[in-house]
């Protein structure tokens, strides 16, 4: 078996979707634009993130700071790498091991953006490193891609939400401003988000995968991609081959954006 035909079998693909079958469905496929016209990151300051009555009970979260988002605007990669590592903008600080900043090359044109580490990414301090991980380092030899190399990984939020629950949106609001300081440092090519919670910080609205996949997208400039979440595949196998195709379509985003 070719490595490409062994990759589509770990997709779950079989032979049914090869490459120009996909490339093909894509083309069709409709490309619209959209704007990113209000950031999640403004549109709920973080004074906004801790109700009242919650402050009590949540006192071991620092009280939202004025100046933090200019801050964070300003960091290189060890100051944010420091930051995230000492950071209590949000409740998830709490059961957090540790933080997750993201991994891969700084100079990369691929920024993939996950949800949040799990269990095993709250212990290692990387992306990706459990199940999901396996599948999306499938996913992205499928289009000869590898970790580390032209592809930087991170996520919507930076520290475990507990029992792997989804990020609330002021934990999602609280870290954004870490997700843009990643975005505007890398000045990557592409983005790809996987799962809701990275497309709806990245497109700073409420969506269903199902709507916006498909589509070009931007954030602040730069193409954006929408897919589903690996951890969402490997329950849901029916939708692997759309999410074949979502990987397809970015391969030739990428591609008309090299040049
Ligand atoms: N799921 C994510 O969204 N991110 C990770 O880093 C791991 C699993
Ligand atoms: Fe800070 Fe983000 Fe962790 Fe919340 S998830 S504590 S905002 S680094």
């Amino acid at each position: 078996m070719s490595r490409r035909d062994s990759i589509l079998q770990e997709l779950g693909l079989g032979p049914i979707w090869k490459l120009r079958a996909a490339e093909a469905a894509v083309t069709q496929a409709a490309v619209a634009e959209t704007t990113n016209a209000k950031s999640p990151a403004k549109a709920d300051s973080a004074a906004a993130l801790i109700s009242p009555q919650k402050k009590h009970a949540e006192e071991a979260v620092a009280a939202p700071d004025c100046g933090r988002e200019q801050q964070i605007a300003t960091m290189g990669w060890e100051e944010l790498r420091q930051s995230v590592a000492e950071c209590r903008a949000c409740a998830l600080c709490k059961a957090r091991k540790q933080a997750v900043l993201g991994v891969g090359d700084t100079q990369a044109n691929w920024l993939f953006v996950g949800e949040g580490p799990g269990a095993d990414e709250d212990e290692r301090g990387e992306p990706f490193v459990g199940q999901a991980g396996k599948l999306l380092d499938a996913m992205l030899a499928a289009i000869d891609l590898k970790r580390g190399k032209d592809v930087y990984i991170g996520n919507a939020v930076k520290c475990r939400p507990p029992n792997n629950r989804t990020p609330e949106p002021n934990e999602t609001t609280a870290c954004w401003p870490y997700l843009q300081r990643q975005i505007s440092l890398l000045q990557p090519k592409l983005i790809v988000a996987l799962g809701r919670p990275a497309a709806q910080t990245l497109l700073g609205t409420e969506v269903k995968i199902a709507a916006v996949r498909g589509r070009l997208h931007q954030h602040a400039g730069i193409p954006l991609i929408v897919t589903y979440h690996p951890a969402y595949l490997l329950r849901n196998l029916v939708d692997k081959s759309k999410s074949w195709e979502d990987l397809c379509f970015a391969r030739k985003t990428m591609q008309s954006q090299l040049g």
